[in-house]
């Protein structure tokens, strides 16, 4: 089946990937890196700018569609795995990146924020994860990139429900890793440290240590994500060296250690 894109061109048989928070930040540049690298692909976002977005990543000569759904629900999750399914091509590459953070003590924030953050970090993952990766496991291949973060392997103090939602999408990724390791599927959870991106504006993090610290660049996060991704790697530490003095520290130390660490570089200042 052929369908008609933003770009007013038709499909044709190159391998097919879905980028979903495609619109900005890690996940623009990882579809841009599945761009260059030859995939036509599927993006994601809530907003319309995703359009603006798709037009862009269209330089790189591949076909990019875009769908603008709202991942949090599981309306928005169907809505985008018809528009794949409507394309009749096999899905070669997920990339499960949409995420949001939430920054404060627990009492404080939100309960709609905190709860619309465990809808998208965690729900859709799973939801968008259970629709492909059974049609990739009947195909006999396809390769899965989870955005997690070096957040997922120590407690999250101030970002409570952004940590264990990190927590619960890189422990999933290894758990159906390992399931699916006889299929062609491989699953690969992508663990960026603290990334140049809108992020920290949107979970309101500008007043907290790591909000105003040097970061990475989202595009050398991505390279590092996407050559994970087609060597079929179980997990990726990506950007600079300290993410994996982070990551190595957060997994050996004990939490009751780890945890008031932690809390000295998410503490809101104010
Ligand atoms: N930046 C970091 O330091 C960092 C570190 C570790 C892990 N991560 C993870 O990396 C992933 C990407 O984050 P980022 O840093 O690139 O942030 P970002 O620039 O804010 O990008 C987030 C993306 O998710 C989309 N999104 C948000 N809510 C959505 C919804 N309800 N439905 C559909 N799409 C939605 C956004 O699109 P709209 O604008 O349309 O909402 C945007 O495309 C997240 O999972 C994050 O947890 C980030």
């Amino acid at each position: 089946m052929e369908t008609e894109t933003n770009t007013g061109t038709s499909i044709g048989a190159t391998p097919l990937a879905v980028v979903t928070g495609a619109s900005t930040g890690i996940g623009r540049a990882l579809a841009a890196q599945l761009a260059e690298h030859g995939f036509d692909v599927v993006i994601a976002a809530e907003e319309p700018e995703i359009h603006e977005a798709a037009d862009a990543l269209a330089e790189h000569g591949q076909q990019i569609v875009p769908v603008q759904a709202d991942l949090s629900t599981a309306d928005g999750v169907t809505a985008l795995h018809t528009r794949v399914t409507e394309l009749g091509r096999p899905v070669v590459a997920l990339v499960l990146n949409a995420g949001i953070g939430v920054s404060g003590r627990f009492d404080q924030t939100a309960l709609e924020d905190d709860l619309r953050l465990v809808d998208l970090n965690v729900r859709s993952t799973v939801h968008l994860a259970k629709l492909v990766v059974r049609d990739m496991v009947a195909a006999g291949s396809g390769k899965v990139l989870v955005t997690s973060s070096i957040a997922a392997v120590a407690p999250g103090p101030y970002h409570a429900t952004y940590a264990a939602s990190k927590a619960f999408v890189h422990s999933f990724a290894e758990g159906i890793r390992e399931e699916l390791k006889d299929t062609g599927v491989t699953v690969t959870s992508l663990m960026p440290g603290p990334t140049e991106t809108e992020f920290f504006s949107r979970a309101d993090m500008g007043d907290t240590p790591v909000g105003q610290a040097d970061k990475d660049d989202a595009r050398d996060v991505a390279k590092d994500g996407y050559e994970a991704l087609m060597a079929g790697k179980a997990s990726v530490v990506a950007g600079s060296f300290k993410n994996r003095l982070q990551a190595e520290l957060g997994t050996h130390l004990p939490d009751a250690l780890a945890a008031p660490i932690m809390a000295r570089m998410t503490k809101p200042q104010q």
